[in-house]
């Protein structure tokens, strides 16, 4: 927790120094989803895919929210071209989820509205 926050830290710096305020969610996706989908968003080929210039990103909100509220744990093995599996994220909080799908949604080329901390709360009560 302490490493993760100097680096937020000196990102934010980094973001300073360049004249610009830093989304919201890049801190969060720094923290829950670079590992696998990396710093450009492209993800890593046979593991994680791009989240650049994909149609699920892109796409409907609350498809969107609920993928990514769920993962793909549970999904029939055998089923995914990657050899990663999408961790679900339901303990990030509705504010939290917000953030970052629209960081995904307007990050890396991608341009798509964004997903409001409302949108996030109606698609996870179904
Ligand atoms: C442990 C690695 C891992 C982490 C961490 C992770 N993902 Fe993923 N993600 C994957 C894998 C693997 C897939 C492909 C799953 C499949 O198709 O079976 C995926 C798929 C996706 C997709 C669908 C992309 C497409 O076009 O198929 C989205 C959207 C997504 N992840 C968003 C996120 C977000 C947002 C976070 C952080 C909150 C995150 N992921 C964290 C591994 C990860």
């Amino acid at each position: 927790m302490r490493g993760a926050s100097v680096a937020a830290f000196l990102a934010t710096i980094l973001w300073a120094g360049a004249g610009e305020a830093e989304p919201a969610g890049a801190p969060l996706y720094r923290e829950h989803c670079l590992t696998c989908h990396q710093a450009d968003g492209y993800g890593v080929p046979f593991q994680q895919p791009a989240l650049a210039e994909s149609e699920i990103v892109l796409g409907d909100a609350k498809a969107l929210i609920q993928y990514v509220l769920a993962g793909t744990e549970f999904s029939e093995p055998g089923t995914s071209d990657w050899g990663n599996v999408m961790p679900g994220f339901p303990q990030l909080s509705d504010r939290e989820l917000g953030a970052v799908l629209t960081y995904i949604r307007q990050s890396f080329g991608n341009t798509a509205d964004a997903v409001s901390e409302q949108d996030v709360r109606g698609a996870r009560e179904r």
